[in-house]
């Protein structure tokens, strides 16, 4: 973290600073940076043909998010950047993986740049959404599963901030997927069933009695 300067020379009580690059989307220091690819989220999307056509040529990055936490224990805040590339697989726009956190907590979206629809699922399976663009603030309320989805032509970049412990799961989404996901239809993002959600195979006569 910087340790001050300029109008702050002299204050032996200055408390560190990040700083956050708005043209670049970056952020100093991190304490974590991640690049996903298509083939580190292939059961994410709901073409699974589509996915292995694109990999089948090339290994596309989806997105990328640099983090930093402050410290260990309980009480702190986490502040990030994510940055999802435009594109498509198959017809479902680019998007992060989506997750719940494990405790209870909330989290808020900061829209920097583009367009971008944040979906959001209780684990009841109820499905709301929010449209990102500059400037717009996304409340995610505690309990709700949320995924961000670039439906613009450019860079989606948003800044992010979540309490330290919630912990991430992947898990529900990767078996069972979002309700609903983003698609292009006649050029613009639509919202429609998704056709993988919960598919379960089909259960044997003996487990009908
Ligand atoms: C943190 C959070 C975001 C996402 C990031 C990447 O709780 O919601 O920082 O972690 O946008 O998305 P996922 O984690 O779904 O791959
Ligand atoms: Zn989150």
């Amino acid at each position: 973290m910087n340790g001050g300067c300029g109008i702050m020379e002299g204050f032996s009580e200055a408390m560190p600073t990040l700083s956050l690059n708005l043209r670049r989307y970056l952020l100093k220091p991190t304490t974590r940076e991640n690049v996903v690819k298509l083939s580190d989220m292939r059961e994410f999307f709901a073409d699974r043909d589509a996915v292995e056509r694109v990999l089948s040529r090339r290994d596309p990055k989806i997105y990328e998010y640099r983090e930093f936490t402050p410290g260990e224990g309980p009480g702190h805040l986490s502040v990030g950047i994510t940055v999802i590339y435009p594109g498509k697989v198959g017809r479902e726009y680019y998007m992060t993986r989506g997750h719940f956190h494990l405790k209870d907590t909330a989290e808020y979206y900061y829209c920097i740049a583009g367009r971008g629809i944040l979906l959001l699922q209780s684990r009841s399976g109820e499905v709301a959404c929010a449209e990102l663009r500059a400037g717009t603030i996304a409340y995610i309320p505690p309990g709700w599963g949320h995924r961000a989805v670039n439906v613009g032509r450019g860079r989606l970049a948003f800044l992010y901030v979540y309490s330290s412990d919630s912990g991430h799961d992947y898990g529900v989404i990767k078996e069972k997927g979002f309700a609903r996901i983003v698609v292009e239809e006649r050029g613009r993002p639509k919202l429609v069933d998704n056709p993988r959600y919960a598919r379960r195979p089909p259960r044997r006569k003996e487990e009908d009695k």
